[in-house]
This record gives structure tokens, C-alpha cells and sequence, in this order.
């Protein structure tokens, strides 16, 4: 019945050959529904694929009874559509955990969420482990309704929020401008991650007793050009020192910090700090080397620019992973991947699951894996590090990826953007990685929380008025009792004399100037 359901179940790398009697085998399912460019069944299949072929060549012996299966539905739906036919691809897991009685099945999925939160009622009913590709929800980390769910999220906002306000918090910045890209999101080009990292951030500083003034200016990253840019940062530049950046691509970011270095803005006296998403996959890398005529410029606009990230895929480590994953891809689903297509986080993501879970298998005899549970098995994973190609990570004591922050600034001397701050988010503590000082554009240190003379040059012209006065009162005082003497003086010499007060002898007048130009010096002096 559940057969003339919509669903299609693959099977495939079935590598299933040796079947003792006390064998017990391993069903490693994958559970997929629709096609999104990102973390559909397309994009994902052939990383699930490629990690446990290689897997398999790391760990021959011990991995030799695992097969791959798969249920996906086809189609373009939402995150709560997805969630719906969550119970329909259940039904389907539910009739090959049947048909393989024998075997050890272990359920990963690329859904949003709400998927995974229906899914994972499934599998805590049949004491499944559930591997969870991207979904971040915290209720998933709930022992009591979710035993047997892991979650592996590669990025987490929340976190960028901490550690920049750790950033903060050490550099004393508490006047702070936010230059949000999110009006018109979508989901190509990535605007989402940055729409809701943007709300994020803003519910996060308003709240934040560190902040002492915030200004948030919202902008369509897709329309907005060179000279929107330049208003903005007009009016950012009179208001504080500390500039967020919240611009979905690479290359609208250069655009930006190319504007202000048109405006000044990145001779040290502000810092950019920009929180960046690790699925690269719409936004190209970020580099300042774009276009050898305006290089220079860049070059001088990236040393005023921190960016702030989860810990990203080490593309250079993985070359030959991608490769693999490519020709996969065109020979198993008949789909091209570019290489845009491929600097992806949700595919690195999707082989560091498989690879975490095969290693974790790995370590198993087969009589470890007859008394095995869903339970017992998640706990294999907690308060682990995983070493691997792409990347090392942490499972947290609650079973979810531990996503730490890297802070990335210019190294000068070969142009590239470097890790000179790490954020671990159990401690709460950031450290800074390079044991050279930061190097900071200005010789001064870091950009000043508030400018000596205010943001608009203004509170120094009161400083002007006091030196002025302090200068002026002495010169007026001397003046006023000279001229109060010389009005006696004349007075009586009137009386005496009868001659007029304009006639007063010259050594008296130099010797009151005089007197009056020392006292101007020391009151100078002085403030
Ligand atoms: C930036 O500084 C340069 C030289 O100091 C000056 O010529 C230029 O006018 C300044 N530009 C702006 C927009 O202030
Ligand atoms: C490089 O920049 C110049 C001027 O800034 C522009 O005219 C040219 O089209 C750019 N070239 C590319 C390949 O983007
Ligand atoms: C592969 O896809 C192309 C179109 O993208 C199609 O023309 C071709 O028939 C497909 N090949 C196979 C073997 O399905
Ligand atoms: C993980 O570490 C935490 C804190 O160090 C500890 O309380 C917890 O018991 C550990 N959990 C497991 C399963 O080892
Ligand atoms: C910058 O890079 C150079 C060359 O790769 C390296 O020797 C130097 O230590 C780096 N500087 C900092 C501050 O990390």
C-alpha cells in the first residue's frame, strides 16, 4: 500500500556480500525530500555517496556490511510542506526496517527543522538514530522526546552574535552602526541566511546591556549600487565608529569596503566587522583581488575589515573529495556541478555526517553491534571531536554540533584574510590564535568606541570655546584693571593735571601687555 505512495526508493552501493548467521548487517538510509538547489536530493545524494565510498576503502573489514539506501520524495516544497510529508517517507523507513530485520539502521537527513522534528518522533519509536545534516532547532536536543537525534549544524547565528559581542566587549565598542542587506530576501543569492542573521543581531544588541547606542540601516543588497553605499556610510560615519556588516556575496562586501576607503573610512579610525555565512555556495569567496585596476584599493580597504565566521570547510584539503563528488554526480544522476556548485557547507556537511557516523561504526565488532540501540549509539557521539579532511569538529554534551567562531583579519604580508581570534562558545571565551600582536590599520591601536572630538569633530570646538576663555579672561582681566587704574589714574591727573587720559606715559602700557602675555602663555599651558 505504502508502495503506490509518491516516494522513490533507491538503492544502490549495496555492499551486503558476506552474510554470516550471527552477522548483523548495517542499513545506513538517507531520507530526502524534494529537489532545493541546496540541500535537495541532487546536490546531496552524490556526498552521502562519495563519503561512504571512501569510507569504505578506509575501513574494508569492519564496514563490509553496510549498505546505502534511500527514500526521497520528489518535488519543490516548503520547510512546513516538507514536514508534512515527513509521516508519508516514515512509512516508507518504517517498510525497509522491516524488510531488514537484521540490520542495524541508521537514518540521515538534509531537512529543515520541522522535518526533522517529525521524523525524529519516528525514530525514537523505533530506536533509530537520527542524523540531522542542518537542522538547528534546540528543542532537537530534548533527551526525553528526541533520544536517538543528533544534529550537525555547520553554522549558527546565535553564535556569531556571541562572539562578536565578545569582540566587543574587548575592544571596549559599545556605539555600534548596522548595515543591514535584507530587504527582499531570497533564497537565491543567500539573502536569507542574512535577513535572519540580521534580526538576529538586532534582537541581540537592543537587548544587550554592552551596547550604548545602536543604528540600524536597512538596504536591498540587489538594487543597491556604489552610491547608495556611499550615502549609507555618510551617514554610518557620523554615528559611530564600529560598522556591522550584514551583505549577502562576496562581492557586494568588497563593493562596500572599496566605498569606504573612497570615503577615508579605512585609515583606522572605524572597523568593519562583517558575519559571514559558511555555505558559500551563491556567494563566491571572499577575496579583495577581483580586478587588477582596483586591487590597490581593496587591498587597502580589507586591512579596516574583520570577518566573522563558523569554521569553514578548508577548500584547498578537499580538492580531490570535490572532484570525486562532480564525477559522482554526473555518472550516478546525470546532473553537472559546477564549482560554484560545489563550494558549498551543506555538502561538506553532508560528508562530514556520513564520515563521523562510518567512523563511529567502525569501532564496532559485530557482537557490539548485535546488542546495539539507537540510544547507545547516539551517546558514541557526545563530547567528541571529529578529526576529518574538511575540518575538525565538536559534538556537544546535548548532541549537537558545537559551533565555535573564527574572527578573520588581513595578514599584509601575503594578502590573505587569517584566523586571529577564535571564539569557543562552551566557555564563552575568545582567544586570539596568532601569537603576533593584531595588527591594526592605524598606528594608534584598534579605532576608538568614540572619536576624542565626537563623531562630527564637534566636541572639540568645545574644548576650543574653554581654551578661549581660560586665554581671553586673563588678557580681560588685566585689561579691565588697567583700564579701571588708568580711569583713576586719569581721574586724579585730571584733577592734578587737567590733561587727557589717551596721554598716559608709554612704560606703563608695555609693562601691562607684557604681564598680560605671560598670563596667556600659563593658561595655555594649563588646559
Ligand atoms: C580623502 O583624503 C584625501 C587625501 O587626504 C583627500 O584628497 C580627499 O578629498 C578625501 N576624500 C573625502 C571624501 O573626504
Ligand atoms: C575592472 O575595473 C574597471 C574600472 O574599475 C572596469 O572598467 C572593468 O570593466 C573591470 N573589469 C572586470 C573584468 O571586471
Ligand atoms: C541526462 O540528462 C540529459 C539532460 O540534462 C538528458 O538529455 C539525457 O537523456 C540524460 N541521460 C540519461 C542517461 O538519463
Ligand atoms: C560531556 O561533558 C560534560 C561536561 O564536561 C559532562 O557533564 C557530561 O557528563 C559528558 N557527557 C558524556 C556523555 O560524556
Ligand atoms: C603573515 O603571513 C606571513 C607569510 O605567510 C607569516 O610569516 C606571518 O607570520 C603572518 N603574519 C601574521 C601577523 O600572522
Amino acid at each position: 500500500m505504502y508502495r503506490l505512495l509518491n516516494c522513490v526508493v533507491w538503492l544502490h552501493l549495496a555492499i551486503s556480500s558476506i552474510f554470516g548467521y550471527d552477522r548483523r548487517g548495517v542499513s545506513i538510509v538517507t531520507v530526502i525530500v524534494g529537489d532545493n538547489p541546496v540541500y535537495g536530493y541532487f546536490i546531496q545524494s552524490p556526498d552521502y555517496d562519495v563519503a561512504l565510498a571512501r569510507a569504505l576503502r578506509t575501513f574494508p573489514t569492519t564496514l563490509s556490511q553496510v549498505k546505502r539506501l534511500s527514500v526521497y520524495k520528489p518535488g519543490t516544497y516548503s520547510c512546513p510542506e516538507a514536514a508534512a510529508l515527513m509521516p508519508i517517507l516514515a512509512m516508507e523507513v518504517d517498510q525497509l526496517i522491516r524488510d531488514n530485520p537484521r540490520d542495524f539502521t541508521v537514518l540521515i537527513t538534509p531537512g529543515c527543522s520541522l522535518e526533522v522534528i517529525a521524523l525524529g518522533d519516528f525514530a525514537r519509536e523505533w530506536d533509530v538514530p537520527l542524523m540531522a545534516v542542518i537542522a538547528i532547532d534546540l528543542s532537537l536536543t530534548d533527551t526525553q522526546r528526541f533520544p536517538t537525534v543528533l544534529t550537525f549544524p555547520s553554522s549558527d547565528q546565535s553564535s556569531l552574535v556571541r562572539a562578536t559581542l565578545a569582540l566587543f566587549e574587548r575592544y571596549s565598542w559599545s556605539t555600534v552602526s548596522l548595515l543591514c542587506g535584507d530587504v527582499n530576501p531570497s533564497g537565491a543569492d543567500n539573502t536569507l541566511f542574512y535577513a535572519t542573521t540580521c534580526s538576529g543581531f538586532i534582537n541581540a544588541l537592543e537587548q544587550s546591556s554592552q551596547i550604548d547606542a545602536l543604528n540600524v540601516f536597512h538596504f536591498d543588497a540587489r538594487t543597491a549600487d556604489n552610491e547608495g553605499y556611499e550615502n549609507m556610510l555618510k551617514t554610518v560615519g557620523m554615528q559611530s565608529r564600529v560598522v556591522l556588516l550584514l551583505v549577502p556575496t562576496a562581492r557586494r562586501l568588497r563593493d562596500i569596503m572599496v566605498t569606504a576607503d573612497t570615503l577615508n573610512m579605512t585609515k583606522g579610525d572605524y572597523i568593519f566587522i562583517a558575519p559571514r555565512s559558511p555555505a558559500v555556495f551563491v556567494e563566491g569567496a571572499l577575496q579583495w583581488r577581483f580586478n587588477v585596476t582596483s586591487d590597490d584599493q581593496a587591498f587597502a580597504a580589507f586591512q579596516s575589515l574583520i570577518t566573522v565566521s563558523n569554521p569553514l570547510p578548508q577548500w584547498k584539503m578537499i580538492t580531490a573529495l570535490m572532484d570525486e563528488i562532480r564525477s559522482q554526480s554526473q555518472l550516478v544522476y546525470n546532473r553537472t556541478l559546477t564549482m560554484e556548485d560545489s563550494v558549498n557547507g551543506l555538502t561538506v556537511s553532508a560528508v562530514e555526517v556520513m564520515s563521523s557516523v562510518t567512523e563511529v561504526l567502525s569501532q564496532f565488532s559485530s557482537r557490539q553491534l548485535k546488542a546495539m540501540t539507537g540510544t547507545d549509539f547516539r551517546k558514541h557521539f557526545l563530547n567528541r571531536t571529529f578529526e576529518l579532511e574538511s575540518r575538525s569538529f565538536f559534538i556537544g554534551p546535548k548532541g549537537m554540533r558545537v559551533c565555535d567562531v573564527d574572527l578573520y583579519k588581513m595578514n599584509v604580508t601575503n594578502g590573505e584574510m587569517e584566523v586571529v581570534w577564535e571564539y569557543k562558545l562552551i566557555s564563552d571565551t575568545l582567544r586570539q590564535t596568532s601569537r603576533q600582536n593584531v595588527i591594526w590599520r592605524s598606528r594608534n591601536g584598534p579605532p576608538l568606541n568614540r572619536p576624542v572630538c565626537g563623531f562630527r569633530g564637534d566636541r572639540c570646538i568645545g574644548s576650543l570655546e574653554k581654551s578661549v576663555v581660560t586665554t581671553v579672561a586673563p588678557i580681560l582681566t588685566v585689561l579691565v584693571s588697567f583700564i579701571f587704574g588708568a580711569g583713576i589714574f586719569w581721574f586724579f591727573h585730571q584733577r592734578t593735571k587737567g590733561s587727557v587720559w589717551w596721554l598716559l606715559e608709554e612704560m606703563r602700557l608695555i609693562s601691562a601687555v607684557t604681564h598680560s602675555n605671560l598670563g596667556t602663555f600659563q593658561s595655555v599651558q594649563r588646559s
